[in-house]
């Protein structure tokens, strides 16, 4: 139902999240079988990057009726889990309106007497990180200038797995500003942090910082490429401090084991 890109949509009829009212009244019937569970509430997510925020509503306003089915055939819902959803600024995107939300919470959710839970992941996190990146190389073509960092897909996968749009600054002053697509040094086409983007001329060694990657980044790197995953600092106003120490090569090989009965070959 919401979701800003179709790869971060869960409402879908055929996204592969979530059930049908008919089959959440179905799996209740079920689960009141079941001696080890108690279903005790409903959970529901519409999607990453929400912008419209009359989405929630609707969403919301499938809720009073399903729980007062369920509770009429003498279910429990003691819990209603809204999800997340709530967008971030990743260019130049207007933020929803919070306080409509939050009066749909108040009319809709709060009457139904449940606990309540939020997870709005993204909305606390996402603008509060950066992946620092240094320039290994620039290579100049007929058509673009591109600018290899030490910076992968494997450290921010967004970019290429929606297409996403994070911001890019250099970490120095514009003496005279290029125009460069800023790549990773893998071995992916798709391994791409941003087309054509506006920066002072750079050089190897220069820094760069890749934007709001404070969500979906760190969590999703991988070590694709035999690449060591990257280390992590928390800087609070003047105060910093390494709280995850670069991964080392030792670190990936040495959780590595070969069976004996390859090393007898
Ligand atoms: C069940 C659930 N809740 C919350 C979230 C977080 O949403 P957001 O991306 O808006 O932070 C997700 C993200 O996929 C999710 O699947």
């Amino acid at each position: 139902m919401g979701g800003g890109h179709s790869k971060i949509s869960t409402g879908r009829k055929r996204d592969k999240f979530g059930l049908s009212a008919d089959r959440v009244i179905k799996s209740y019937e079920i689960a009141a079988g079941l001696e080890n569970v108690d279903a005790i509430g409903l959970s529901m997510h519409i999607g990453s990057q929400v912008f419209e925020v009359s989405a929630f509503e609707k969403a919301f306003q499938k809720l009073p009726e399903l729980v007062k089915t369920l509770r009429d055939q003498g279910h429990t819902v003691s819990r209603l889990d809204i999800g997340g959803g709530f967008p971030i600024q990743y260019s130049d995107e207007s933020l929803l309106d919070l306080k409509a939300y939050a009066e749909w919470v108040r009319d809709i959710i709060v009457p139904l007497e449940t606990e309540i839970i939020m997870e709005p992941g993204r909305f606390l996190v996402g603008n509060a990180g950066g992946l620092l990146t240094r320039v290994i190389s620039v290579k100049e073509t007929d058509e673009i200038d591109f600018l290899i960092t030490d910076g992968a897909m494997n450290d921010l996968i967004r970019p290429t797995l929606y297409d996403a749009f994070h911001e890019i600054e250099a970490v120095k002053s514009p003496a005279t500003s290029k125009t460069y697509s800023v790549t990773g040094p893998v071995c992916e086409s798709g391994d791409m942090f941003g087309h054509d983007r506006s920066l002072p001329d750079m050089t190897a060694g220069d820094l760069c910082l890749i934007k709001s990657a404070g969500a979906y980044g760190f969590c999703m790197a991988s070590n694709y490429n035999s690449r060591v995953l990257p280390a992590e600092i928390l800087v609070y106003g003047e105060k910093y401090q390494l709280i995850r120490p670069r991964q080392t090569l030792e670190d990936i090989i040495n959780v590595e084991k070969v069976p004996e009965w390859v090393e007898n070959l």
